[in-house]
């Protein structure tokens, strides 16, 4: 294993709740239970220490199951791994957000949960249905409900002792500083896709300004086109530096200050992933000034309604 001083091991301190956050994280929306449980446990062993889950992702306990093998092979500690999982649309009424926290936690089979995350800033119609839609085929949403009114029970969580940290996911600049502003405890991290065709420059100066950590996901382009691996400004950075082009893009990102989540159910490639060394200044400076794509790939942001999960389970 390579010296504990590598990108691979950065870990960004929470400004807004207790320990550090791994800045390379390892997202499990992988619709395949059997593929999570494998994926999950290869990238433990990898040495993969932060985790992204969400009760809407429906394999939480694969996650947990392969969490829980690994951790009485008594190689690696729960207490090493950082553990973030996401309260779905319809869970935003203040009086459901308990029970769906607690729900995820059993199913990670987990003592605490590293961070808490509002996956999405839509509440929908509460209830048990995750994707609730009217005879039209059109998403119910909830008016019931404001998201400063949900992040007071996520508040409550903390308050608790049952998760260190919480934030926001798939937020835009003046959603996020409106709960920044009502919060008597800060969102700690904030998730939104982010990658070289998608920068985020202007969150990510505002979220360091508030001591919050911007996490990237989708932070290689979640394999889509146009194809962020097959960029030629990061092609040729990679072919000069003998890096692939993933490492250049995850260097990328946790050399800006971000955090990162990537996925991969191929072995190889979850090692390629995890190898990460630095890019150079001017490396860096050439992905902000010569990528020119501007790409979102998931419109979860402007709907609720989620991107890039293919099927209901
Ligand atoms: N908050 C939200 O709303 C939200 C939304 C989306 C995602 N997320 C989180 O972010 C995580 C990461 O997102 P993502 O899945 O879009 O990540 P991504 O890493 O950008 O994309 C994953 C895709 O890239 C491929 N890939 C992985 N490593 C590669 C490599 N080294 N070379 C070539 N291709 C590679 C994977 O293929 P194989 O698996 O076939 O190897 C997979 O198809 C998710 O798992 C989830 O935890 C959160």
């Amino acid at each position: 294993m390579a010296a504990p001083d590598g990108l691979r091991y950065q870990k960004i301190p929470l400004t807004h709740g207790s320990g550090a956050i791994p800045a390379l994280g390892f997202g499990t929306l992988i619709p395949d239970p059997v593929a999570t449980r494998q994926a999950t446990k290869a990238a433990l062993e990898t040495g993969f220490r932060h985790f992204d889950c969400s009760e809407r992702y429906r394999n939480e306990r694969e996650v947990g199951d392969a969490m829980r093998e690994v951790f009485e092979a008594g190689k690696i500690r729960r207490q090493e791994v950082f553990v973030t999982t996401k309260l779905w649309n319809n869970n935003h009424r203040p009086e459901r957000v308990k029970p769906a926290f607690e729900a995820s936690r059993q199913r990670l089979q987990l003592e605490d949960v590293d961070c808490y995350l509002v996956h999405t800033p839509f509440a929908f119609q509460p209830g048990e249905e995750q994707d609730p839609r009217d005879g039209q085929g059109q998403v119910i949403y909830d008016s019931g409900v404001t998201l400063v009114e949900t992040w007071r029970a996520l508040e409550r969580l903390v308050d608790e002792g049952r998760c260190k940290a919480i934030g926001l996911s798939n937020v835009n600049l003046e959603k996020l500083r409106e709960v920044v502003d009502a919060a008597r405890i800060k969102p700690a991290v904030v998730e939104v896709e982010s990658h070289p065709y998608l920068p985020e420059w202007e969150l990510l100066d505002y979220c360091r300004q508030q001591g919050i950590v911007l996490l990237a996901f989708a932070a290689l382009g979640h394999a889509m086109e146009p194809r962020l691996l097959d960029d030629p400004v990061i092609v040729a950075i990679a072919n000069r530096l003998s890096k692939t082009p993933a490492q250049v893009v995850l260097a990328w990102a946790v050399q800006r200050g971000t955090a990162l989540l990537t996925t991969s159910v191929t072995p190889n490639r979850i090692q390629e992933n995890f190898e990460l060394s630095p890019i150079p200044e001017d490396a860096m400076q050439e992905i902000r000034d010569k990528v020119a794509t501007r790409v979102r790939f998931n419109t979860v942001v402007g709907t609720g309604v989620p991107g890039f999960i293919p099927r209901a389970r």
